[in-house]
């Protein structure tokens, strides 16, 4: 039965809608009527073939099935709520070698090795770089004499970077992989006028590029996080293979919610604001300096959720989908 706390056919995994707005409303309206609410779909339009899903909208309730993995699984069905509707279900299976896309105790294993690369100490040895690439950034936007596009040269910029540093990606590769990166993420873009297969092929350039990067490491241990990952002598680590799809997930995952995030955080003050676009990141780093101590992080609490994809889990008991949460 459709639910009734939102307009017909309403669909918060639609392109379109999500293409004109964040739909908080819909969200609100649903954690105030219906917090565990059936959205029907015409059969097949995430690539399932099934008709729907439950929207599960309240954070006790979210955080509830995303701590049962023994009721609510995300590797049966993978966690990504839409793929394209042609998808067939070898590929879907295929997106299981995805740490996101796994449950324990395989889960945990990964989990486990991965923990041991990004600890406090290899996250700090970081900072100092991040830092400068961030203000570098903004510095080169800063300079444009007019109008500049701020999600292209800021947003998307930082992510790629940051990502690129943190598993060590040498400068003389990061073009190639930015351009990968972005190919894969936004092969769905209008904007971008790339194909599925395109996207696709992108993800395997990503992959084969980790792999190699984890044999060399595995050959040649250095002091970094990939050696820390693929070639620990005494513990479990990350076979090549794994490491590649690592890479892959960070690639997705690191740079789409940062970049909107980023964007997120920016907008309000580009609302106010409309004639002077081209002051617009002058702006941004003058209000970065005057905030108050810690309103940029409650902005990215509030504004970077928006940013994120939502994720699916299968119930595996029906009682559990039907019945609500407890
Ligand atoms: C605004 C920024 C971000 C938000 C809101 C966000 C949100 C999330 C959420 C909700 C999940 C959990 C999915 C689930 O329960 O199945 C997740 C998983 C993950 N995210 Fe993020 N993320 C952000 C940025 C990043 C960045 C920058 C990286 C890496 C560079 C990253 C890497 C990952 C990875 C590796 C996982 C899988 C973890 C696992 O399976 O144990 N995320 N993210």
């Amino acid at each position: 039965m459709p639910c009734p706390a939102l307009p017909d056919g309403f669909d918060f995994t639609d392109p379109d809608v999500l293409h004109r707005r964040v739909p908080l409303p819909e969200f609100a309206e649903l954690r105030r009527t219906e917090p565990v609410c059936w959205i029907p779909q015409p059969p097949g339009t995430a690539g399932y073939g099934d008709a729907g899903y439950w929207a599960v909208t309240r954070h006790a309730d979210v955080k509830y099935v995303s701590t049962h993995p023994e009721l609510f699984s995300s590797y049966l069905n993978t966690a990504i709520i839409r793929f394209n509707q042609d998808i067939d279900r070898d590929a879907i299976d295929a997106q299981r070698l995805i740490m996101l896309n796994m449950d324990p105790p395989e889960h945990t294993r990964v989990r486990q090795i991965v923990q041991r690369g990004f600890t406090p100490r290899a996250i700090r040895a970081l900072e100092e770089r991040l830092r400068a690439r961030a203000e570098a950034i903004v510095a080169a936007a800063g300079a444009h004499p007019g109008p500049f596009d701020f999600v292209t040269e800021v947003a998307c910029e930082l992510p790629l970077q940051a990502i690129a540093e943190l598993i060590g990606v040498p400068q003389e590769d990061r073009g190639k992989t930015f351009d990968w990166s972005n190919k894969m993420v936004a092969y769905d873009d209008p904007e971008y006028a790339i194909t599925a297969e395109v996207g696709a092929e992108s993800a395997a350039e990503i992959i084969a590029y980790a792999m190699n990067m984890a044999a060399e490491r595995k050959r040649c241990p250095a002091r970094d996080i990939v050696t820390r990952l693929v070639a620990a002598e005494d513990e479990g680590n990350l076979s090549s293979d794994e490491f590649g799809f690592f890479v892959l997930l960070l690639a997705v995952a690191g740079n789409e919610t940062t970049r909107n995030a980023i964007t997120h955080v920016i907008l309000p003050h580009l609302a106010h604001d409309s004639t002077r676009r081209n002051r617009v990141p002058r702006r941004a780093v003058a209000w970065r300096r005057r905030r108050p101590r810690g309103s940029g992080g409650r902005r990215l609490r509030y504004q970077g959720v928006l940013g994120v994809a939502q994720y699916q889990l299968l119930a595996c008991q029906n009682s559990h989908a039907s019945h609500g949460l407890p």
